[in-house]
């Protein structure tokens, strides 16, 4: 397939452009477009062909349903059954952002969109290129990280095309995705609403406005249950290389993994570590890359997946992280820190 690249300026937004891949979804192409958590590969969420596409592009096990994307708070009544007054105080408070809601689904919803569930994950994205996308491309648009399934989501454009280039039709190139990480998933069709996925939006946040609020058990690493998204039971945001998490005081960490990397070198191994700024020089290892400042998750999320694949392209055989603290936006980096390390992680 011939993929159309085009850029768009968030500064200056080109409607024409903007028109032209409006036409592409209405047509039941597929386009990948920028929102302010990660890149996002859509669709038209109404039509079941189109989400056939996304799942073949993506390599996508199809019983992992996409999330719906609106361009406005209106937009909502026609896909979902009821909307729950605890759904309304959320979307009141983080709607337009990185905050994704499951209501019951209405007739309107494909199965083949919500990978057969009678559920559907909705989401209001922020980022202007995103929203006019959407508005251009019929209101609903279905999509799923712009990554070949199981590698790190998508946070620069160059990563979208090297992944998806001659698998979509078109793709759309901006600047690098402000937030680095996707969204928070909240629960609203049980009882007690649930996070299903940590994110930049936080338990902590949440919590303010709903007390209540619990995070799904099916996502500790013992639990014997599954999951309630069925995304997070499969290995994710891997990196060709073998990566290790370290967790215990930083002076014990940084002693562990430069012991390590010691032996590995020997075996001719490629090294690779991730740690905190003030720590970089601190590693002998072929590339280190900085998690940002101690204490500012923000720069860590925003850099994780760029950090993945810069591992990839230095070749690194084993890769160390230093662990952040499970609190805050913390709890969303270490969710997908130890997907991408499989779950090894070494406390010191
Ligand atoms: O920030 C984001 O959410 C990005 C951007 C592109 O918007 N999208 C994204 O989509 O991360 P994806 O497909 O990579 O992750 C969607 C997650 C999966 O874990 C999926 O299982 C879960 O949402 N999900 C979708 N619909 C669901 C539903 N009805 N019930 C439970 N989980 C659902
Ligand atoms: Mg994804």
């Amino acid at each position: 397939m011939n993929t159309q690249i085009v850029n768009i300026d968030p500064d200056n937004i080109d409607q024409d452009v903007i028109n032209e891949a409006g036409e592409v979804i209405k047509r039941g192409g597929i386009v990948a477009f920028p929102t302010e958590t990660v890149y996002g590969l859509g669709g038209d969420a109404l039509n079941p062909e189109s989400s056939a596409k996304i799942y073949e592009a993506k390599g996508r096990p199809s019983d992992n349903p996409l999330i719906v994307h609106i361009a406005d708070q209106e937009s909502l009544e026609r896909i979902v059954k009821t909307v729950p007054d605890n759904a309304r105080v959320l979307m009141e408070r983080f709607w337009p952002g990185p905050l994704t809601l499951i209501f019951e689904k209405s007739d309107e919803v494909p199965y083949k969109t919500t990978g057969g569930l009678d559920t559907v994950a909705v989401r209001f994205p922020s980022d202007p290129v995103a929203a006019a996308f959407i508005r251009s491309g019929g209101g609903y648009i279905a999509a799923p990280s712009a990554n070949i399934s199981g590698r790190p989501s998508p946070t620069k454009a160059e990563y979208v095309i090297n992944d998806l280039s001659g698998r979509v039709d078109m793709i759309i190139t901006g600047p690098d995705s402000e937030i680095g990480l996707e969204s928070t998933i909240v629960d609203l069709t049980s009882q007690v609403p649930a996070v299903l996925r940590p994110g930049f939006i936080t338990f902590e946040q949440l919590k303010e406005v709903l007390p209540d609020i619990k995070m799904d058990p099916g996502l500790r690493p013992d639990s014997d249950e599954a999951p309630k998204a069925p995304g997070m039971k499969y290995r994710h945001y891997a990196p060709n290389g073998d990566l290790t998490i370290v967790s215990g005081e930083p002076e014990a960490v940084t002693a562990y993994i430069n012991e390590r990397i010691k032996k590995d070198r020997q075996e001719g191994k490629i090294c690779g570590v991730i740690a905190g700024s003030d720590r970089i020089k601190a590693y002998d290892a072929d590339i280190v890359l900085s998690s940002g400042t101690d204490g500012s998750f923000k720069e860590a999320a925003h850099d994780l997946f760029t950090n993945l694949r810069k591992m990839d392209q230095a070749y690194a055989d084993v890769i160390y992280a230093e662990a952040l603290p499970d609190a805050g936006i913390g709890t969303a980096y270490m969710n997908r820190l130890k997907k991408a390390a499989g779950g090894k992680v070494v406390n010191v």
